[in-house]
């Protein structure tokens, strides 16, 4: 290997048998401040190639024993964005297209030129430059976002990531769907987190739990004077989130008078307190969180589709933990290092068996529920393994469904009955919720309950 003193210009490997052509790119190449390594046969190239960085590889297609198509795709297997370079005689121009297709990048055929060489070089190790650049800022991209916070590693969740890293820095709208307890609220945290924005507020209000007469001095807020009952000048939340994240929480319960003027908040970029006649400039993040699909409720005509669109620019959904189960191991641990570093108690084992029960169960209430079941579990038995007999009846039943199906065989209306009864006990009396699970709407639900006499 002829190194010169300087830093080279680029590392290059040339795979040829030919003596003669090693010998001429290694002159002519090192002359330019190249440092160039040599191999004879497309073994030697392939156990150099593991040993070295090289930002080109010439690789002649003709080789006794192993031939350059063979090598070229071994090298791109190692490393994808690998630069190499085809060396041919003009006969055999076909399959250096081939090559091409295959992933090199160039082809320069025997006999060569010295500038035309030169010229293929220089573009190959930009470009080798050019990927290695990239490959760091990939790294420290990645590097960059930090979403601990969120557990998982199931494909759902590893997708869930990506676009979580890919929208965080953009102003773009964001919409969360998922079932109550899935981490809405935590994803929107994350993503404020993981933006420039990070350090300006994130306020999170819930829009079913706001009184609609107040809804609109809460957002815009209000000039002292400007209603009965307005003593003094209010910032709304659109004020006290500026620059920062605001995060509308269960979307769906907007009355259509705000959303008209939500919507003309985002159009127009400003907005005015109530009773104001000055406009505040508005450079807010949206993120909304939805337990439905807003489409029923665009049909029903309950939601706006226009405002649908303006605020799902990026939607998000997350899927119920039943249909992740690999994450669930990982949530346990999480709960009981956290729970048990919290209780200051040593550090609890789960034995495979109740592992197994703890996947198996559907979790209706998702991450929140896991997260309680475990908080319970640690507080009440008092062991260092966690078996299946430390675990609550409800899991260890199997839902209740094992249990109602091996009662006395009912009719189908008297089935619905008890399955409604249970849903709603599970939700805690909550017919949203219950609603939802069953998957049918709040009011079928009022109505089923009126019919059957559920108390
Ligand atoms: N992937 C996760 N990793 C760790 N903790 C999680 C995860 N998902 C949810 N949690 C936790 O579960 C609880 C519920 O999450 P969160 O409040 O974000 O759910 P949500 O979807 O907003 O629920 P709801 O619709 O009922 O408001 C929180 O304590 C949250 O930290
Ligand atoms: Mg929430």
């Amino acid at each position: 290997m002829t190194e010169p003193s300087a830093q080279p210009k680029g590392r290059i490997l040339v795979v040829d048998d030919e003596a003669h052509i090693r010998r001429v790119l290694e002159v002519m190449l090192t002359r330019q401040g190249y440092a160039v390594d040599t191999a004879e046969n497309g073994t030697e190239g392939l156990n150099k190639f593991a040993a070295e960085v090289y930002d080109l590889v010439f690789l002649d297609l003709r080789m006794p024993d192993l031939d350059g198509l063979t090598v070229l795709s071994r090298i791109r297997q190692a490393d994808p964005d690998q630069t190499v370079v085809m060396i041919t005689a003009y006969a055999s121009v076909e399959t250096a297209l081939e090559a091409m297709k295959q992933g090199a990048l160039d082809y320069i055929g025997k006999p060569f030129k010295e500038d035309e060489i030169l010229v293929v070089v220089s573009k190959a190790v930009e470009r080798s430059r050019m990927l290695a650049e990239n490959r760091l800022l990939r790294t420290e991209v990645a590097e960059r976002y930090d979403f601990k916070s969120i557990i998982g590693s199931s494909p759902p969740m590893q997708q869930l990531f990506a676009v979580m890293r890919k929208v965080a820095d953009t102003k773009a709208t964001v919409l969360i769907t998922g079932e109550s307890g899935t981490g809405k609220e935590l994803v929107a945290q994350a993503i404020h987190a993981n933006s420039r924005r990070k350090d300006r507020e994130f306020v999170a209000v819930d829009c079913s739990s706001l009184v609609e007469t107040l809804l609109e001095s809460e957002l815009f807020g209000h000039v002292k004077g400007s209603f009965t009952g307005a003593h003094q000048t209010k910032h709304g939340f659109f004020e006290l989130a500026n620059h920062g994240t605001f995060f509308f929480d269960e979307i769906s319960n907007l009355s259509l008078n705000i959303q008209a003027k939500l919507l003309r908040v985002i159009q127009e970029r400003e907005f005015m307190k109530v009773g104001d006649q000055q406009k505040i400039n508005l450079d807010i993040r949206i993120i909304s969180a939805s337990n439905s699909e807003l489409t029923e409720a665009i049909r029903k005509g309950t939601f706006r589709e226009d405002l649908y669109y303006r605020l799902s620019v990026v939607p998000i959904h997350l899927p119920p933990l039943r249909e992740r189960k690999q994450d669930i191991p990982l949530l346990i641990r999480h709960y009981i290092d956290k729970l048990s570093h919290k209780m200051k108690k040593s550090r609890l084992d789960v034995s495979s068996e109740a592992m197994d029960i703890l996947t198996e169960y559907a979790w209706p209430g998702n991450v929140r529920e896991l997260e309680h079941t475990m908080e319970r579990i640690l507080i009440l038995e008092d062991t260092d393994m966690i078996r299946s007999g430390n675990l609550p009846t409800f899991i260890t039943q199997r839902q209740g469904e094992l249990q109602m199906f091996s009662e006395e065989p009912v009719s189908l209306e008297e089935l619905e009955k008890k399955y409604i009864s249970f849903v709603l006990k599970r939700t805690r009396g909550k017919k949203t919720e219950a609603a939802d699970i069953l998957g049918i709407n709040r009011k079928t639900l009022a109505a089923k309950i009126q019919k059957y006499g559920i108390v």
